[in-house]
This record gives C-alpha cells, sequence and structure tokens, in this order.
C-alpha cells in the first residue's frame, strides 16, 4: 500500500524534497533553527574586509549554514563558488579551484573567425577563436591568490562569496596562508568574502597564519540543531504526506538525534519509506513502525560514523553497550564519572539484569578509551579527572537510537551539570540523589506531594 497513492518515482521525488540526510541544506526554507546564526552571519559579512568562520563538530550543520548564508548574501548576478578541502589541498591549488568555477560560471562566448582560401590557391580554411575569458594572474602566493580572488568582483559577480568548506582537512602551513591571504584582502578592500567552516584546531592555525587575521574573522559557534529546529524538520516531511506522527515519537526522532540534522533526516526519511511500502494503508504512524525504521536508519549509518562504536562492541561483552548507552544519556556532552554510574545502574535496572561492581565497571570503563576499543572515549579535561566525553559527539546521536532498538529510555534533557532538572526527569522514576542545588530542592518539593 503506498502512501497517498503515490507511485514509487513521485514518492522518493518528494521525499527527498523534504529530506536531505545526506547532502547539505542550500535554502532558506529548508534551513531550520539557524535563524539567529544567519542574521549575524549577514551583519558580519556586511563590514568591508570582513569573512566567517564556521566551526562546530562534524555532522551538526556546519556546510549546509554556510552554503545557505553564501546563497542568501550573494550578489543576484551569479551563483556562490563552493569549494572543498582534502588532506591534498593547498592555497594555490583551492584559489585555481575557485577561479576555474568563477569561470564555468560566466558567460564566454567564443568568437570565431573563418578565413578561407580558394583556388588557385590551395583549399584551405583557417579558423581563429578569440574569446573573453579574463585574463588571471599565475597563482603562486598568497599576494597572487588575493590578486586574483579580488578581481572576481570584476568578471564573476558584484558581491562574490566564497565557502572553503572542509578547512580542517587542509595541512596545517597551508591553513597558515590563508591567515595572510585574509589580511591581504582585508588591505586591498576586497568586496570578495570568503566563508570557512571546519573544526576549532583549524580556525587556530588560520590565526597564527596572520596574528590580525582575527580582527578580519567572524565567528560562528555552531552547536547541535535547538528542539525547535528539530521539530520543523520532522513536521515538514509529515505534513508534506499527510502522515500524522504522534507527539512521543516526534519527541523521541527529535531527542535520539541529539540535534545532529542528518539523524533527523535519516529517522524521519526510513519511517515514510516503511510506511510508504507498508503492506497496509498508513495514516499515522504506530510504534512498531518506528521501530522498524529506527533498525533500518542504525544499519544505515555510514561505517566512517559508526566505526568508533562497532569497534568497541563488536565481540566484546554485552555490558559495553549499557556503559557506552550510559555514556550517552542526558544532555550532558561532558560527563562526571558519577554521573555516568548513575546512568547505568539506571539502564541495567530497566533491563533487569544484574550491574557489574565497582572495581569491574571502572576497569572496563577505562578501556574504552583505548585504541582496541576505538579511543570512543576520552578525558574531557587535561588537568580534571573524572570528567568524560565521547571523542566526537556525532557518535551519541547513533548510540541512543542503539539504545532505544533494545528498548531502553535515555533521558534525553536533563542536565546533570547545569543547575536544573528536566521537567521529563522530575515525572520519572529515577532516584539519584541530586547534585545541585535546584535538583535537591526538586526531589524535596517531590517528597513533599
Ligand atoms: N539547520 C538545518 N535544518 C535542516 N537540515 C539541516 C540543517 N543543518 C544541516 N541539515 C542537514 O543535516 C545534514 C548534515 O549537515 P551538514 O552537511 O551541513 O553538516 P556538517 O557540519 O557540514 O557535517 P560534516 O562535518 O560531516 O561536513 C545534511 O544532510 C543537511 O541536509
Ligand atoms: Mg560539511
Amino acid at each position: 500500500m503506498t502512501i497517498a497513492q503515490l507511485d514509487n518515482f513521485d514518492f522518493l521525488e518528494r521525499l527527498h524534497n523534504v529530506l536531505k540526510p545526506s547532502k547539505p541544506i542550500d535554502s532558506i526554507e529548508q534551513l531550520w533553527g539557524r535563524k539567529k546564526q544567519l542574521q549575524e552571519l549577514e551583519v558580519a559579512l556586511h563590514a568591508d574586509g570582513r569573512h566567517a568562520f564556521i566551526l562546530g563538530d562534524r555532522g551538526v550543520g556546519k556546510s549546509s549554514l554556510a552554503q545557505t548564508a553564501a546563497h542568501l548574501l550573494q550578489s543576484s548576478d551569479n551563483q556562490p563558488i563552493i569549494v572543498s578541502c582534502d588532506y591534498t589541498s593547498t592555497l594555490t591549488g583551492i584559489i585555481s579551484a575557485i577561479l576555474n568555477e568563477a569561470l564555468a560560471s560566466i558567460d564566454i562566448s567564443e568568437r570565431s573567425h573563418k578565413i578561407a582560401f580558394k583556388p588557385p590557391l590551395l583549399s584551405f580554411e583557417f579558423s581563429e577563436q578569440l574569446s573573453n575569458k579574463p585574463s588571471l594572474p599565475e597563482v603562486i602566493d598568497p599576494l597572487t591568490a588575493t590578486m586574483a580572488l579580488d578581481s572576481l568582483s570584476k568578471w564573476h559577480s558584484e558581491k562574490t562569496i566564497i565557502v572553503i568548506d572542509e578547512f580542517d582537512q587542509m595541512p596545517d602551513d597551508q591553513r597558515k596562508a590563508f591567515g595572510v591571504l585574509l589580511k591581504q584582502l582585508g588591505d586591498k578592500g576586497s568586496k570578495v568574502k570568503l566563508i570557512f567552516t571546519g573544526i576549532g584546531q583549524s580556525l587556530d592555525s588560520l590565526m597564527d597564519g596572520h596574528l590580525s587575521s582575527f580582527r578580519q574573522l567572524h565567528q560562528v559557534k555552531l552547536d547541535v540543531l535547538p528542539w525547535d529546529g528539530r521539530f520543523k524538520i520532522i513536521e515538514t516531511a509529515f505534513n508534506e504526506f499527510n502522515i500524522k506522527l504522534p507527539e512521543d515519537i516526534r519527541y523521541k526522532i527529535a531527542g535520539l538525534s541529539d540535534g545532529f540534522p542528518s539523524y533527523v533526516h535519516l529517522i524521519c526519511e526510513k519511517i515514510l519509506v516503511a510506511a510508504h511500502f507498508s503492506d497496509d494503508p498508513i495514516t499515522e504512524i504506530n510504534f512498531s513502525l518506528f521501530l522498524q525504521a529506527l533498525d533500518d536508519a542504525i544499519n544505515s549509518v555510514s561505517e566512517i560514523l559508526r566505526k568508533s562504536y562497532d569497534q568497541a562492541t563488536d565481540g566484546k561483552p554485552e555490558y559495553i553497550h549499557h556503559i557506552l548507552w550510559a555514556m550517552a544519556d542526558s544532555a550532558d556532552l561532558i560527563r562526571s564519572y558519577e554521573h555516568i554510574t548513575f546512568s547505568y545502574s539506571d539502564i541495567v535496572n530497566q533491563l533487569e539484569l544484574e550491574a557489574l561492581d565497582e572495581d569491574k565497571f571502572k576497569k572496563e570503563f577505562a578501556k574504552l578509551r583505548n585504541k582496541s576499543y576505538g579511543c570512543i572515549l576520552k578525558r574531557a579535561f587535561d588537568n580534571r579527572p573524572g570528567w568524560f566525553a565521547f571523542r566526537e559527539n556525532v557518535i551519541r546521536g547513533f548510540i541512543r537510537m542503539c539504545a532505544e532498538k533494545s528498548n531502553v529510555q535515555l533521558d534525553f534533557e536533563r542536565y546533570f551539570t547545569a543547575h536544573t532538572a528536566s521537567a521529563r526527569t522530575v515525572g520519572t522514576q529515577r532516584k539519584y540523589q541530586p547534585l545541585t542545588e535546584v535538583e535537591r530542592n526538586v526531589e524535596y518539593l517531590k517528597r513533599k506531594d
């Protein structure tokens, strides 16, 4: 039975119009929860000589914000230019890629002159091609790169926006050269704007390249997608097919995703596909369909993303899963050992299993920082023992999905460390002795009730 009597082709076309689990968003109509960051970029990039750097965890939505901002701020006479770095990239290579893309986007009319020689001379036709391609300086260093980029506002577009994506992939010395380039673009008063994306350290080396570059850079530290943004993606997808989604499943999708938008897209995609190919007509999603889709979503999370979880758990005892699920509990990205043990005992209670004793738990927990366990966890601070984090935050959403599939309920909203207890925690049966004053008060009030 298909959704709304759509054939497979029409269904998939409409599905991938609203859901894009593996492609950055580039239009403001589909970019949810980033209004403030977009506005700030608009204001910042309006200033002469200023560029932007979007930094954040893998998968958090950096490229989407960069590309949407680029389309929004680019002058209407052409498209923005988007290039991506890898570990072999160099300053000159990236500038050449930008220029090639710019050349490909302008209308180069080639004028052809044909000169014919007729008998009694030999029959011969000569054709000459003249083009109005701009002549560009050879790019060999930051100075020539500056000249080449600055020329874009003369032949590509009045206000050229360039996205340099995955800047962190580029070797350190090459990133430093971009610091010099930014300074020179600023000194020249160039109208060309650069938006970089990458992780934090890559910004540091850009700054090292020229210490005054920090004045030329607006920094956007991108956090996970807020809850309203997650709900918007879900709502748009299900409204497209007029399918009802119960509130508790909607909440689960948003919470399991941990704010990493690709997980929201992926779970919604799998639910809608399951509904479309279901034997029964579906107008409302039920829990068993959700679980089936969750299974499909887990299986299709890319190898690269799930690698550390697989390394940590493959061929290892079942309790390793439980320890990792405990680590993925709560809204805190950085967790104290004490809180993790609380989450762990809650999970084994839910599964009605016997918990590991304290020493055994400590030993097994420590192993998760070893290479043979994919180094999935790390110490959160160099100088404060007892605090831990996932090596890459994006894995947490995947681990939450695995826990949910095994019918383990995690608390997505509770901050153990932020002096607040989530509404949901207050309503649950957990008996953790709260640490903070606010939590102590909540417990006190609950007991009084
Ligand atoms: N604000 C948003 N609203 C809706 N969907 C989004 C949003 N941001 C990102 N996405 C979706 O999430 C996925 C990941 O986004 P994106 O590729 O921009 O992340 P990223 O931080 O650049 O990831 P990576 O570090 O892997 O390059 C994409 O499929 C995109 O469609
Ligand atoms: Mg990206």
